[in-house]
């Protein structure tokens, strides 16, 4: 197995809980938007990620319609339950016809909380997230639930996702966040005009989804990719028309960098992202070993101030994307 140098752990906000700079996301094991999923792979993709030296899991009660992505992770970790990290997440959830419900009213919080840990098979999580806001149920409640929570041992520290700063500034008020999980990558980068400085000045920790852009920024999919039906991606602009192909152009100027520096495009862009001020983990998602373990290898190397300027050149470049929102 390939440790992770202690050196390299960060802390998660203000605890003493300390994570690997990636984190697997276990999202697309549940094969609910990603095509040719199995749960071979999906389970060889857990047991690579802990090989490849990644000590924190990303899931939460939505993931999967029956809680596989959790159900999964207790399978294949459960025997290492303290070399770990998980975080999960409360606040949505299914309905009997697959359409999602938002739903984070103290009294749902709490259930789904108890849920999740039966099917993680443990008596806390390190980090329990409210997934989205809820429009009937106010911040503030949410949030009370979430504390109460924590105080009662079940969840080590408390995140959010999903929230405005206004939002994010209510739920710290009522209960104190040690990370916040937003959409950001090299194309997605609004929540630097004001989340992430005050993230960073609040010491919560940011931990960014979809750093690959949902597999776009791993460089891979060619400029004439036909997606399959059922590959949830082709909803987004950045994968339609002239987005697309403005997309592929700023790839060209990745790929030119990658081949400089003698790795993928992956690597580079979460390369990126861990170099950002205030951004503490950052939540690879995969289905396949290879896939976990070529973004994991971003941990092994960093980006130089020089290529730093470079990818800056190349996105000031590409123009401001249009992008869409996971909720
Ligand atoms: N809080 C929220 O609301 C929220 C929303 C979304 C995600 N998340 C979390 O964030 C995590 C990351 O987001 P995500 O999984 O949606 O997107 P992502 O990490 O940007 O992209 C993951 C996808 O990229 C492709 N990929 C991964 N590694 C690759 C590699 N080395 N080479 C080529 N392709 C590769 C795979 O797709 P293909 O194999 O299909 O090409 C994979 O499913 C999730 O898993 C989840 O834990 C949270």
């Amino acid at each position: 197995m390939n440790l992770p140098n202690l050196n390299d752990l960060r802390p998660l906000g203000k605890t003493e809980i300390r994570v690997t700079p990636v984190a697997m996301g276990c999202w697309p094991i549940t094969g609910m938007t990603s095509i040719d999923v199995s749960e071979e792979a999906s389970l060889a993709t857990l047991e690579a990620a802990f090989d490849a030296g990644i000590n924190f899991f990303d899931t939460a009660y939505a993931y999967g319609a029956m809680g596989e992505s959790e159900r999964m992770i207790a399978r294949v970790l459960g025997s290492r339950r303290r070399q770990i990290v998980i975080a999960t997440k409360g606040g949505i959830a299914w309905d009997a016809t697959g359409q999602r419900v938002l739903d984070a009213r103290p009294e749902t919080l709490r259930r789904q909380c108890e849920e999740s840990l039966r099917r993680l098979q443990t008596d806390y999580v390190d980090l329990l997230y409210l997934h989205a806001p809820d429009p009937k149920t106010p911040v503030a409640d949410s949030a009370g639930a979430l504390l109460e929570l924590q105080r009662s041992g079940k969840a080590r520290a408390v995140g959010a996702s999903n929230l405005t700063l206004r939002q994010l500034q209510e739920f710290h008020a009522v209960c104190p966040l040690a990370a916040f999980q937003p959409p950001y990558n090299l194309l997605q980068r609004q929540i630097e005009r004001d989340i992430l400085p005050w993230c960073h000045a609040n010491q919560i920790s940011v931990l960014p989804y979809w750093p690959l852009m949902k597999g776009l920024l791993a460089g891979k999919l060619p400029r004439d990719h036909r997606f399959a039906p059922g590959d949830g991606r082709a909803k987004y602009p950045m994968f339609q028309g002239e987005e697309w192909e403005k997309n592929q152009d700023f790839l060209d100027r990745l790929r030119v960098i990658g081949a400089r520096l003698g790795k993928p495009v992956a690597q580079i862009s979460v390369n990126w992202l861990i170099a950002q001020p205030g951004v503490t983990s950052v939540l690879c998602g995969a289905k396949r070993p290879e896939q976990i373990c070529e973004t994991a290898a971003a941990m092994q190397w960093r980006l130089t101030a020089g290529d730093l300027q470079a990818i800056e050149r190349a996105l000031q470049d590409r123009g401001e994307p249009i992008v869409g929102s996971a909720v």
